[in-house]
């Protein structure tokens, strides 16, 4: 009932709708349909009401609905589901995995222990950002789970051209830049099963800085939001959809690889010097090139050559310590 009010507020959004007209859109009453405005309030949107004229959503508020998200999507993606706040939507998600086909879409509108690679937090602030993850069934090893991070930054890389007209740069294997600043990243999970390769399940969460935020003082250098390179404003709905759409596109042509020219051209650290972070051990190298998993193909000092998975290690650039 709650998101089916957001909705028609939504469509309403900057002008007033009264309370009976959302009652008798909705079949019920208006007593309950004031409930529930509360706790969107509560929720954090601002919501004015006012007892002659009704309602008002305020124009700032960028409402998730799923309507809008979905808006011819394929079918894989059966269910999409929009929470207000979450602990991690790829934590919530991992919870029903093995009860739910893949395509489930989790999304929230904050997250309160959004997680990143290697142990770090992700700043998940309400409403300013996509924090969503999907679930997948694949049938490939755990030695090519890298490509679905791959495909997953190229739909995030494909979406933010799409909607804004702005080319990000993708740090293997996981990160979205723009301007040498972090805008967002991909965390894949996987649970596998005993004894072989296989998965049982993967989870693909994806977090997006979108809408201009503060973020705090150990972010503020090296992290941004996407509208802080634009004047456009959109709705993170839009962004969300094109996200789905290009990555399913890339999903169902894994075994072909369609993924990895674009992963490959958008790539920041192709031909570059990099420090890599291994659990112990820290070198320089130089990016040679991605591989058809999407591990990264590096040129030691030595002059010997090695291929690495990210679950090993983390990279710097050189230049300038992204
Ligand atoms: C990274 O920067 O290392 C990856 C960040 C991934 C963040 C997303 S937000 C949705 C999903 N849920 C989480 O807890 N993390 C991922």
């Amino acid at each position: 009932m709650k998101q089916k009010i957001l909705s028609i507020l939504n469509d309403n959004q900057g002008t007033y709708i009264s309370g009976e007209q959302i009652s008798k859109q909705l079949n019920t009453s208006r007593m309950n349909v004031s409930k529930y405005v509360k706790k969107l309030i509560a929720d954090g949107y601002e919501i004015h009401s006012s007892t002659r004229k009704g309602y008002l959503l305020a124009n700032h508020n960028d409402v998730l609905i799923i309507d809008e998200i979905q808006n011819q999507l394929p079918s894989f993606y059966h269910t999409i589901h929009i929470q207000q706040s979450i602990d991690s939507t790829n934590d919530t998600l991992k919870q029903i995995a093995y009860n739910q086909k893949e395509g489930y879409v989790l999304i929230s509108d904050e997250q309160t222990r959004g997680k990143g690679r290697n142990g770090r937090s992700f700043t998940s602030t309400k409403q300013k950002g996509i924090y969503m993850s999907i679930l997948l069934k694949p049938s490939i090893t755990i030695y090519e789970a890298l490509k679905l991070t791959a495909c997953a930054s190229v739909a995030v890389y494909e979406a933010i051209d799409k909607v804004y007209h702005i080319s990000s740069g993708i740090k293997w294997v996981n990160d979205i830049f723009i301007e040498n600043k972090k805008i967002g990243g991909i965390l894949c999970e996987a649970s596998l099963e005993m004894n072989t390769a296989n998965m049982d399940y993967m989870i693909v969460g994806i977090g997006l800085n979108v809408h201009s935020q503060k973020f705090d003082k150990e972010l503020h250098e090296i992290a941004a939001s996407i509208e802080d390179f634009t004047s456009l404003k959109q709705k993170r709905n839009l962004l969300i959809h094109q996200i789905l759409q290009s990555f399913y596109k890339y999903y169902n042509e894994l075994t072909h690889n369609t993924f990895l020219p674009i992963y490959k051209q958008h790539s920041i650290i192709i031909d570059q010097d990099i420090v890599v972070h291994e659990q112990d051990n820290t070198y320089p190298a130089h990016v040679l090139d991605i591989d058809e998993n999407a591990n990264l193909i590096i040129k030691k000092v030595d002059g010997t050559i090695h291929t690495l998975n990210s679950g090993e290690v983390s990279i710097r650039r050189i230049d300038n310590n992204t």
